[in-house]
């Protein structure tokens, strides 16, 4: 969706607003992802590796990543497919382990109590919408099934009048009428199927929602719709959210601060308004050169350029640098550190040294 029209949908203002009673709940960050990293063994199988004498394949998707995200806001995080955005994702939601690194969410460790009993309630408090709203609802239940079975599960109600109850208003709350709780998800248009994820996502009354790519497959009209919807919920339920998409007129609606990745590292973070008028990173400035309608700073535009490496076999150094109109040698051989520059945490040699 471009920029402009994405305005035009949503309206002006455009930050996702806090609730003052969310954010007075307890000092501190709701979720803290320290040192973060996933690695997935691609390796062929044994016999293989034997016969051929190939060693062990190994996939850093997630390497070392660290942010917070404070009650009430979204942390959207950006970068181009394959840079690790949806491995976080599951990472904050305890689909995978991590190989290093943890997360703390409301001063729990998460990763820790998932293992435990504790895990359960956990999994109440975070929840995740995923972008493909045909796929994530089972097309042989109604909707009153699709949404009432985390009610169940999680024992919060399990049937009768009381849950078709909660059921009705769970669909109020996304702009679907209660009436559609006997409908199946054929029956609804994709825009409506996402909305109906989201109140499935709702119903255990999550404080922190994860969201990957929730409006991507959904049409112009329909995204904007959706994200409103979101951003509604956000404000009346002080919702903390993590936001993932490769659409940066998106996220420049629905962010409170943008972290951005590229192989996975974040190699950017900062504030919105920041991010937008003075990127730092060369590859945040090519990501922004490449939306047409978005307002011209007054830097010269660089188009973007290159392919994203293999991540089996990334580039030294700085992992940027084969692509970046800034490498040079120390580019090739060190890899930056994220460090607070210029009111931003960024990852780059060239801002350190004040030669961008
Ligand atoms: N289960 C897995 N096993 C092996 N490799 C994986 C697995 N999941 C992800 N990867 C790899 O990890 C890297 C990061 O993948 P991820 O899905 O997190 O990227 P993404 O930023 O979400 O991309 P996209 O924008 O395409 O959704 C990719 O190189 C991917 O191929
Ligand atoms: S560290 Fe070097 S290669 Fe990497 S982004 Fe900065 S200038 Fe470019
Ligand atoms: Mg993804």
């Amino acid at each position: 969706m471009s920029a402009q029209a994405l305005d035009a949908r949503i309206g002006a203002g455009g930050t996702a607003a806090s609730t003052e009673s969310a954010a007075s709940q307890s000092a501190g960050p709701l979720v803290s992802a320290m040192d973060l990293a996933k690695t997935f063994d691609v390796s062929p199988p044994l016999l293989n590796r034997i016969l051929e004498r190939k060693p062990r394949v190994l996939l850093h998707a997630v390497d070392g990543v660290s942010f917070t995200i404070e009650r009430g806001k979204t942390l959207a995080l950006v970068g181009e497919s394959g840079c690790g955005k949806s491995t976080v994702a599951r990472l904050l939601v305890g689909l995978y382990p991590p190989s290093r690194g943890g997360f703390r969410f409301d001063n729990i460790d998460a990763h820790a109590a998932f293992k435990t009993a504790a895990g359960r309630v956990l999994r109440r408090r975070i929840q995740m919408i995923f972008q493909d709203p045909y796929a994530s609802l089972n097309p042989r239940w109604i909707v009153e099934d699709i949404i009432g079975e985390p009610l169940r599960e999680h024992g919060i109600l399990k049937q009768g009048a009381a849950l078709k109850s909660r059921v009705g208003e769970l669909l109020s709350s996304v702009g679907l009428s209660p009436l559609d709780m006997v409908k199946y998800p054929h029956q609804f248009s994709g825009g409506q199927r996402q909305r109906i994820s989201i109140a499935r996502a709702l119903a255990t009354e999550p404080e922190f929602l994860v969201c990957d790519e929730p409006t991507s497959a959904l049409d112009v009209s329909v995204q904007a719709q959706v994200l409103n919807i979101m951003k509604d919920l956000q404000r009346e339920r002080g919702l903390t959210y993590l936001f993932i998409s490769h659409n940066l007129a998106v996220v420049r609606h629905v962010a409170d601060q943008v972290g951005v990745m590229y192989l996975g590292r974040l190699v950017e973070v900062a504030d919105k308004q920041l991010l937008f008028a003075t990127p730092q990173h060369p590859y945040t400035r090519m990501l922004l050169d490449a939306i047409p309608q978005m307002k011209h700073t007054g830097r010269s535009r660089t188009p973007v350029q290159g392919e994203v490496p293999n991540p089996l076999n990334p580039p030294s150094g700085c992992t940027f640098h084969p692509r970046c109109p800034l490498a040079n040698e120390r580019c090739k051989v060190e890899r930056p550190a994220l460090q607070m520059l210029r009111g931003v945490r960024v990852a780059c040699h060239a801002v350190e040294e004040n030669r961008d």
